[in-house]
């Protein structure tokens, strides 16, 4: 054989094994090995969804904060171990990120057909897509091929992931730092169309700002007063917060964003002009919301022969 062609066998050979250099996602990764697994996933996210509209949003949540924190590992469904401190009790997860349960009975669904094969990062970003999807939201390819991490870190979850208090600039900074740009951010909050946000995070937001509408804040304090109520629930999107629809933009442009760093999106700085446009052109929100999800779930995946396949969710094999 001519070098060059030596060379093109090689790196055949090692690209069927899974351990080239640049191992990529690919949306065809399981057809051979589960063919089924995206319907039975679909399936669960389906059940759960219609039984409580509110999972949708605390899907595709747990992959945003699976994704910021290690990469797409579902590093965050690792449970504490006497030997290793997870993320689910990091701040921003602790009483806070939700439908853990329902990623594993996806899991558990995926192991009857196909035991060992579907990694639980994968299925995190397909529940994401279908959450979405379930509620008005766009639908898109989704890259697969994850593999999942054999640890988890409270420390980086409190790191990496934004505090509810940001300002812009360092919202900015914080997703850059991902890979994704300000529009990226801006069309991934977008998310907060749909779910709900707890009293103590808000509360500063109502009480002592005033870049915001004054009826809305009135609205809000009477569940959520200057102590006490802390856990108590608000829509993210007042209007309506079962759909995945453009309505959190246009409540920012009459300054009813929730939380702080739903407001700083649009208060005289760089990103208004995105916030207006979406506000004014949903099919552009949703087109740029599904390419920012893709580029999310591209961040730092374990492929190849990094990682495993776990046989639970909860736990390292
Ligand atoms: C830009 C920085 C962000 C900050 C500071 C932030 C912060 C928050 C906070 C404080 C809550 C309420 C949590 C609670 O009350 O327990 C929340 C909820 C939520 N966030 Fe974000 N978030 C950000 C970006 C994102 C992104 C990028 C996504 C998804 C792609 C997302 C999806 C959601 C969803 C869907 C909910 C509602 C969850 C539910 O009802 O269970 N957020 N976020
Ligand atoms: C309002 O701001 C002050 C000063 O930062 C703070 O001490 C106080 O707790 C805030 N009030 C509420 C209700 O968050």
């Amino acid at each position: 054989m001519a070098m060059p062609r030596v060379i093109a066998f090689v790196w055949l050979l090692l690209s069927l094994l899974g351990i080239a250099c640049d191992a990529q996602l690919s949306s065809t990764f399981y057809d051979q090995t589960c063919p089924t697994a995206l319907t039975t996933i679909r399936t669960v996210i389906r059940q759960a969804v219609s039984q409580e509209r509110r999972m949708a949003a605390s899907l595709i949540r747990l992959h945003f904060h699976d994704c910021f924190v290690q990469g797409c590992d579902a590093s965050i469904l690792l449970d504490d171990t006497p030997s290793m401190i997870g993320e689910q009790n990091a701040a921003p997860n602790r009483n806070s990120a939700r439908g853990y349960g329902v990623i594993h009975k996806a899991k558990t669904e995926v192991e009857k057909s196909c035991p060992g094969v579907v990694s639980c990062a994968d299925i995190l970003a397909v529940a994401a897509r279908d959450a979405s999807f379930s509620v008005g939201g766009p639908s898109w390819t989704v890259k697969l091929g994850r593999r999942d991490s054999t640890t988890a870190s409270k420390t980086l979850a409190e790191s990496e992931l934004p505090h509810f208090q940001e300002s812009l600039d360092r919202l900015i900074s914080i997703f850059s730092n991902k890979g994704l740009s300000a529009r990226d951010m801006v069309a991934l909050s977008g998310s907060h169309t749909i779910g709900q946000a707890q009293c103590f995070l808000f509360r500063n937001r109502i009480h002592n700002q005033t870049n915001i509408d004054t009826g809305f804040a009135s609205t809000r304090r009477r569940t959520c007063p200057t102590s006490g109520g802390d856990e108590k629930l608000a829509p993210l999107d007042l209007v309506t917060p079962n759909s995945f629809d453009n309505n959190y933009f246009k409540n920012l442009i009459q300054k009813k964003g929730l939380l702080e760093t739903d407001q700083a999106l649009f208060n005289g700085g760089s990103t208004d002009s995105i916030v207006t446009d979406y506000s004014k052109n949903p099919t552009a929100f949703k087109s740029d919301f599904a390419t920012a999800m893709i580029k999310m779930g591209d961040i730092e995946p374990l492929t190849g022969l990094e990682g495993q396949i776990r046989n639970i969710c909860g736990a390292v094999n």
